[in-house]
């Protein structure tokens, strides 16, 4: 849908929801993407992943510190429930098994901080730029980091336990958010909750303001490509393929997955894959398969030469990739 089709009579909620779904998906099927919530990466690799995310969070909940009172940003604005600078910093420094006055003068991190990769930079400047130019803008850099983490989120967080011996749920903290009001640990219902707290928060503090829901609606497009953009700065995993199919979707933004309020991702979603590595031969052969019969009714259909082995290949591309 172009600029001009949207219809900003909507919440902000809503086109958030909805206007950035492509880019969800963009991000959520990025091979680094895959690798994480596959729990594929290096643990090294993972540690310098939460690194980068520490130093995002760190300057966006500054920002949104300095800014607390804005309007737009105000009825958001709930550091007891949503900051995770110092769950992050008590992560890495868990992981590291250093004290956490420490960790910040470790050689992995030294390494990301002296050589940072450009997604990286670019992350974090553009928060810097719209703290001193354009605040409102960070409810959506909020709103883009914030309901991810509630929600795949928490199907990362089992996958990263599983992967790095974190099953006690050390390390984790990040993962974690408490009741609304409370200070028990959260189960999936109540991120459900959460959220819902929040999309009210965000229509509260856009209001029906149309210029101002054109704004951060067009600034989550660009949280959504910067955090695809980080995922690409990730060292492919020891022995990993670097081509193949993109994760099947877990979960879809746009019809949550979650209204028993136990979202769980179907296993059966996830592309079959050998112990090896590779594909299974049962993926193969029906892609196979699914080419020769697409072929034939593709002959069946009058189609013929480079417009039918194209017309296929769309189909096979969009099937596979659904
Ligand atoms: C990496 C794999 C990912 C998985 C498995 C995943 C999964 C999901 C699922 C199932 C939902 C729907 C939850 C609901 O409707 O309440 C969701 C929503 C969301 N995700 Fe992701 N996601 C992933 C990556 C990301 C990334 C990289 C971001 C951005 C940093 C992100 C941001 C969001 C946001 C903002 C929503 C809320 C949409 C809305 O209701 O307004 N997700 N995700």
């Amino acid at each position: 849908m172009s600029a001009t089709d949207i219809d900003y009579s909507q919440s902000i909620a809503t086109l958030l929801r909805t206007e950035t779904a492509v880019a969800h998906e963009e991000a959520e099927h990025s091979q680094g993407a895959g690798w994480l919530t596959r729990g594929e990466l290096d643990r090294e690799e993972y540690i310098r992943f939460v690194m980068m995310l520490y130093h995002v969070y760190e300057t966006l909940e500054q920002g949104l510190d300095q800014h607390a009172a804005h309007p737009v940003l105000a009825p958001t604005y709930n550091p007891t429930l949503f900051a995770r600078t110092q769950s992050l910093s008590a992560d890495i420094a868990y992981l590291l098994d250093t004290p956490e006055s420490s960790w910040r003068s470790h050689p992995l991190h030294i390494e990301l901080i002296s050589n940072p990769p450009q997604s990286f930079v670019d992350y974090t400047a553009r928060l810097t730029y719209l703290i001193d130019h354009e605040p409102a803008a960070l409810l959506a850099h909020a709103y883009v980091r914030y309901l991810g983490d509630l929600s795949g989120g928490q199907f990362i967080k089992r996958r990263v336990a599983k992967a790095y011996g974190l099953e006690d749920g050390a390390g984790l903290s990040f993962y974690d958010f408490k009741q609304l009001g409370g200070t028990a640990s959260g189960t999936i219902g109540d991120m459900k909750k959460i959220k819902e707290w929040y999309r009210e928060g965000m229509n509260k503090g856009a209001g029906d303001d149309v210029a101002l829901k054109r704004l951060i609606l067009d600034e989550a497009q660009v949280a959504f490509q910067l955090n695809t953009g980080l995922f690409t700065t990730l060292r492919a995993p020891k022995g990993a393929q670097l081509t193949g199919p993109t994760p099947a979707a877990l979960g879809d933004p746009v019809t949550p997955t979650e209204s028993s309020g136990t979202w769980s991702p179907a296993p059966a979603d996830v592309p079959a894959k050998s112990e090896s590595g590779g594909f299974a031969f049962g993926s193969v052969a029906a892609f196979l398969l699914a080419i020769a019969i697409s072929q034939l009714v593709m002959v069946l259909g009058g189609f013929s030469g480079v417009k039918a082995f194209e017309a296929v290949m769309h189909r096979l591309t969009s099937a596979f990739s659904a």
